[in-house]
């Protein structure tokens, strides 16, 4: 979504990560955005209304019932947005959504709005898992025309460590921007269009934000993919020097996010296992957070069984420092040698875990490998697909200055075990997601 000229509606609701909405606000404006902004008394208590009304230039919508600058602000306010955004979203606004409560502000807007809404949940791990708030994020993510954001891992305000804090808010600019986001736009916009789900597999599919849905579509049992469960590596590993320093690529984990929303559109249940990136995945997404390429493998190898179809998609680095210091590498001038060591070969490992599964009496697993070359692209991509014993190979370049590394489109070729090596063409990552999406039904029969 283009967002230069979008008229927002930030709902903020009170938790300790309100004052990040301030952030969310000015880099919307930046894009070109207009924003209003509606509070619940709560939050009120962690940023003043007066920040957000200066930052906005407009008044804040605050306290139910209350007389502002109009009497109708619950409806107009909707009205006028082409996008809600709910962030922070506390565990209480979320039950409220989900039970069609409206007593504040934040959680009237959310019932009255029919543009499309964003949801960024923040909270307490224990919250953040307790079965409450689980049940209630379920059903907001079947609710139509709602999106709600992966809350990543990591230290909270509170000094826990988990799942629970907010999506930074230059993340969730990226995510609005991102190429999901227009098609899940178009397909609100306009109830004659069709719902992502429910499409054959050869149609090209919007990706998997169940924006036209009343139920999630891993529910869905009239989808292709209904009751099989992929698992996606995404994001590139970062191999550490010293405390400081890494060796990393510049996979900004575009395709994994297409990827995994067409997965999902489809109907499968979507695991992924990413390293770091730039991208977010939308909400029905299961993800684990990993940083080297050694933890990339262990998670992935402890996942293995009872997944139906693997795709290799992370950029993993295939060398790592022999040693990684555990004090930053002073400056003495002098040149520096590192050896590296060669990583596992994750998708050679899944191969090999697929023999044993086979042999055990599992059913076969589908594989699909990723490799990106920049010379010799056929041979290359031949030779790797026959030593890797995956089903299929994404070869793909990034050598076009408009393509690849964060891009949305990339040069391609899915190059199948039982073909020849095709032409690579230029499309959207979107496009090559839902080629791997059709190769992988047509394996699984
Ligand atoms: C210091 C402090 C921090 C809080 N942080 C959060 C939070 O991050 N997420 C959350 O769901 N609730 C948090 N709460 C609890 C909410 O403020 C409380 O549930 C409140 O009723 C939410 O109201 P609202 O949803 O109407 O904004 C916090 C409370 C306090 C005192």
């Amino acid at each position: 979504m283009n967002l230069a000229g979008k008229k927002i509606l930030l709902g903020v609701s009170g938790g300790i990560a309100v004052y990040k909405a301030c952030e969310l606000l000015r880099l919307l404006q930046k894009k070109g955005a207009e924003v209003r902004v509606c509070m619940t008394e709560a939050a009120t208590e962690f940023v003043a209304p007066l920040t957000f009304a200066s930052l906005s230039k407009c008044p804040v919508y605050q306290k139910n019932g209350a007389v502002e600058a109009r009497p109708f602000q619950h409806i107009d306010f909707p009205h006028w947005a082409d996008l809600y955004l709910v962030v922070p979203a506390t565990a209480n606004v979320i039950g409220k959504f989900a039970c069609g409560i409206a007593d504040d502000p934040v959680s009237l807007c959310f019932m009255s709005c029919t543009c499309l809404r964003v949801v960024a949940p923040a909270m307490n791990v224990a919250m953040y898992n307790s079965p409450a708030v689980k049940r209630n994020l379920e059903i907001l993510r079947g609710f139509e025309n709602t999106v709600v954001l992966e809350s990543p891992a990591g230290e909270l305000a509170c000094g826990e460590v988990g799942q629970g804090r907010l999506m930074e808010p230059a993340e969730i600019v990226k995510f609005l921007e991102g190429e999901g986001f227009p098609l899940a736009a178009a397909a609100c916009a306009s109830s004659a269009t069709p719902s992502p789900r429910g499409v054959s597999p050869k149609t090209p599919v919007p990706p998997a934000i169940p924006v036209a849905a009343d139920v999630p579509p891993t529910q869905d049992d009239t989808l292709p993919g209904h009751g099989k469960k992929v698992l996606l590596t995404a994001g590139r590993t970062e191999e550490a020097i010293d405390p400081v320093r890494y060796i990393s690529n510049r996979s900004s984990g575009k395709t994994a996010v297409a990827l995994a929303s067409v997965f999902y559109a489809n109907g499968f249940e979507v695991e992924v296992v990413a390293g770091p990136m730039e991208a977010a995945f939308p909400g029905g997404v299961a993800v684990s957070r990993v940083q080297s390429a050694r933890e990339m493998h262990d998670a992935v190898m402890s996942r293995l069984s009872n997944v139906d179809a693997v795709v290799h998609c992370a950029a993993v680095a295939d060398y790592r420092p022999a040693h990684a210091a555990s004090e930053k590498i002073k400056d003495s001038r002098s040149q520096l040698t590192i050896e590296l060591v060669p990583n596992p070969n994750i998708l050679r490992d899944c191969v090999a875990a697929r023999a044993s599964q086979s042999a055990a009496g599992a059913a076969r697993q589908v594989i699909v490998g990723f490799a990106l070359e920049t010379d010799h692209f056929k041979e290359h991509a031949s030779e790797k697909l026959t030593k890797s014993g995956a089903d299929a190979l994404l070869l793909n370049a990034p050598v076009a200055s408009d393509s690849g590394f964060g891009h949305d489109c990339v040069r391609y070729a899915l190059v199948r075990r039982d073909g020849t090596v095709p032409e690579m063409s230029m499309g959207s990552k979107v496009d090559l997601a839902q080629e791997i999406v059709d190769f992988v039904l047509e394996k699984l029969g």
